[in-house]
């Protein structure tokens, strides 16, 4: 596994697998790796000849200082990780790296991101989909992997990549849960004891509640905290906080299944 900080050395990379007819999976991450992100990258080795992964924790799209400052760093366990896992390549930039224009330069959409996660995070999805484009165009990938944990940024990304043209198919794969359905975070081990307990009650009440205002009303009989839980294009999404843990999950709506993938 050969790692990158420099974005112009790893397009010297790029360009002699591109003459050699290579194909490239690309996985964006924030580090602190765990089964949901693993699943991406298992999924980018069966789809394609290379993998690289970016470990880059992003500050543009922290709203919360203190968030930012909390985010897990766990660099040596992920890259310890991702060579047990078979990725090629791994992409470390730096901020000055990646944000030569200071973010004087950034990516705003004026709907999907003004709402729910977007409406709770000021400024968050702008961050998100700056740094997505700048990843996006270094990497030149054949296919980049994306979650659907994160339905919200999913979405924006792959509208994104259409209104700007960007030449990379985005891959979107299936929430890998804990065995009581609780989805997969690194926030998870953040959680109290108690509150560890009663989180899968999260994606019982998205998923069985019969209006998204009904599992509002059951979370908080619960005892979560609800940001939200709204119904929108086929899909039930949510945001819960337990404690100073704040959680997110999203379900599909009208299959009766969800194509989610639990943890081995
Ligand atoms: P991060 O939170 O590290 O997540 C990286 C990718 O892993 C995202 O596409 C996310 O949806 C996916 N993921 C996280 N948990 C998952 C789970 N339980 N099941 C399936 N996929 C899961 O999302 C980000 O980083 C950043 O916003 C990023 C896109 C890297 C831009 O900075």
């Amino acid at each position: 596994m050969t790692s990158f900080e420099d974005p112009s050395a790893w397009h010297d990379e790029r360009r002699v697998q591109i003459r050699t007819g290579r194909t490239l999976g690309f996985v964006p991450t924030m580090g602190a790796l765990h089964e949901g992100h693993l699943s991406l990258v298992r999924r980018s080795r069966t789809e394609n000849d290379l993998t690289l992964v970016s470990l880059f924790v992003n500050p543009t799209q922290f709203d919360d200082p203190s968030d930012l400052a909390k985010y897990p760093r766990t660099l040596e366990a992920d890259l310890a990780t991702l060579q047990t896992e078979g990725a090629d390549f791994v992409f470390l930039p730096r901020d000055v790296g990646l944000y030569p224009d200071r973010y004087r330069y950034c990516v705003t959409e004026t709907d999907l991101s003004m709402v729910m996660e977007g409406a709770y995070r000021p400024g968050h999805f702008n961050g998100v989909l700056t740094v997505v484009l700048k990843l996006l165009q270094i990497a030149s990938a054949e296919r980049a992997y994306f979650g659907e944990k994160d339905w919200q940024q999913l979405a924006l990304v792959q509208g994104m990549v259409e209104a700007f043209f960007v030449d990379t198919t985005i891959v979107a794969c299936a929430t890998v849960r804990e065995t009581d359905g609780l989805a997969v975070s690194s926030r998870n081990r953040r959680l109290a004891t108690e509150d560890r307990a009663r989180a899968p009650r999260f994606y019982d009440a998205l998923t069985f509640a019969p209006s998204a205002e009904a599992a509002a009303r059951e979370l908080r009989a619960l005892g979560f905290t609800v940001d939200y839980v709204q119904d929108h294009d086929g899909r039930r999404l949510g945001a819960v906080r337990l404690g100073d843990v704040r959680l997110i999950d999203n379900v599909p709506l009208e299959t009766g299944h969800d194509p989610h993938t639990r943890c081995r």
